[in-house]
């Protein structure tokens, strides 16, 4: 994909379903009694994976474009597959997956693709051990391809040692099989998509969080059933992100993004934004199915750097590739802290996202756990996105602002969360 700097971004767009709900409906849907209808569903690879994935063991899942139908055996109603799960490029569904599968009374091995089977499993693998499942990483290394053998599962209190919603829920769905309660406490709250839906499902899940400090704690009882659902699932915040950022700093911009998911653990975008000087409006704010939703307007804004650090981190981790793209045209410096979950993302994405925005003549420091970013004019390059999808969407927004043409190498991974997003991008043009 060639890009170069445009202004005048005008219009109203509308995002695909949110990607860490789509994969739910389909797991909790499967497991539920019943059917879930679900409404507004992605269509993008790794949600595709989750079908499939459920396909083979054992669920009816009927897909018309972006309605899909469920048919629900139960907590105990899915089958021994007959191959290898393939989960391709998802972290999502390789990790609640395996929550589900150590509590199955057959044997299963999930494998994905090579960025996938790099991505560290340690951080689902000991927690489920200590709850006894027998769960290995095939090539001894921690990593997928993952087998999974039965065994009985009991209930244990886990304090994370990563705000990770993946690990959280994994633990959860495991704790659905156990004998007692399950519980997860986490150093700050990580998306809690799991925690709504699965009580919406039905399910004993109770949550708290520390007086003294922002640690969050979830804890499930197993239950006899589930229930299947109709959800309509919101527009993902993290594919609206990409169209707020155009917003803010395409000269002469002004985006309306409708029905987008404003979960508070998802929305730290949002105040980054704000802090960093953008110009902001929610509208028409309500909740539909437990999540809020929001259309959000956004108009061309003089951005300047800030430090974003701390809680604020897991609300908004799948979006610094592109806030890092905000910050390389902001005045000043931008300092990201705490982030050092980036590292075992789709890529290395503090390394991704430095050697591209260096490409483009930005400067820009490294850290342990983030980056150092001062902002200044862009030029055009050619962007290695080594085929992490955000990394190619984040950097189709700075090619619009930087001088000369710029050429996102590999721009077909966008359809791992994102297969319309160079169409939506027309529409404002
Ligand atoms: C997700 C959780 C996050 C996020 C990923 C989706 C989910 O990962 O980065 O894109 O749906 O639970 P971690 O749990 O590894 O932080």
């Amino acid at each position: 994909m060639e890009l170069c700097s445009i202004s005048g971004l005008k219009g109203r767009v509308a995002v695909p379903g949110d990607k860490s709900i789509s994969h739910r409906c389909i797991m909790f849907g499967s497991i539920a009694d019943g059917t879930t209808e679900v409404r507004n569903f992605l269509e993008g690879a790794d949600c595709l994976a989750t079908i499939r994935c459920f396909r083979s063991l054992g669920i009816e899942i009927e897909k018309k474009d972006t309605t899909v139908i469920v048919h629900g055996k139960g907590l105990h109603g899915l089958s021994a597959p007959d191959r290898i799960l393939d989960v391709g490029n998802s972290g999502t569904t390789t990790r609640l997956l395996s929550g589900i599968l150590a509590g199955q009374s057959f044997e299963s091995s999930l494998s994905g693709d090579e960025s996938l089977n790099s991505r560290p499993m340690r951080r689902i693998m000991d927690p489920l051990t200590r709850m006894g499942a027998h769960i290995s990483s095939i090539h001894g290394n921690g990593c997928a391809p993952l087998c999974i053998a039965p065994s009985r599962l009991h209930g244990i209190h886990y304090d994370s040692p990563v705000s990770s919603a993946q690990v959280k829920s994994c633990i959860l769905l495991a704790g659905l099989y156990a004998d007692g309660e399950t519980s997860v406490t986490e150093p700050s709250l990580s998306r809690n998509h799991t925690e709504l839906m699965l009580r919406e499902f039905g399910a004993d899940l109770r949550t708290s969080h520390s007086l003294d400090s922002t640690k969050a704690t979830a804890s499930i009882r197993p239950c006899s059933r589930l229930c299947g659902q109709k959800i309509t699932v919101p527009g993902d915040i993290s594919s609206a992100s990409y169209f707020i950022a155009a917003g803010l700093i395409v000269p002469d911009s002004e985006i309306l993004i409708e029905n987008v998911g404003i979960n508070p653990t998802r929305a730290g975008i949002l105040k980054v934004c704000e802090d960093m000087g953008g110009n902001i409006t929610l509208l028409n704010e309500r909740t539909e199915g437990g999540e809020r939703i929001a259309d959000i307007l956004v108009k061309t804004s003089n951005l300047h750097g800030i430090t974003i650090e701390g809680d604020i981190i897991p609300t908004l981790i799948d979006e610094i590739p592109v806030i890092a793209v905000m910050a390389a045209v902001a005045e000043g410096t931008t300092v990201i802290k705490d982030a050092a979950e980036l590292k075992v993302k789709e890529t290395d994405r503090i390394e991704t996202v430095t050697d591209n925005l260096t490409a483009m003549g930005c400067n820009v420091t490294p850290t342990a756990d983030g980056m150092i970013i001062t902002g200044g004019n862009l030029k055009g390059a050619s962007i290695h996105t080594l085929l992490d999808h955000r990394i190619a969407m984040a950097f189709s927004i700075a090619a619009l602002v930087a001088d000369g043409n710029t050429k996102i190498l590999d721009s077909k991974c966008v359809d791992v969360s994102y297969p319309t997003f160079y169409d939506t991008f027309e529409q404002l043009l």
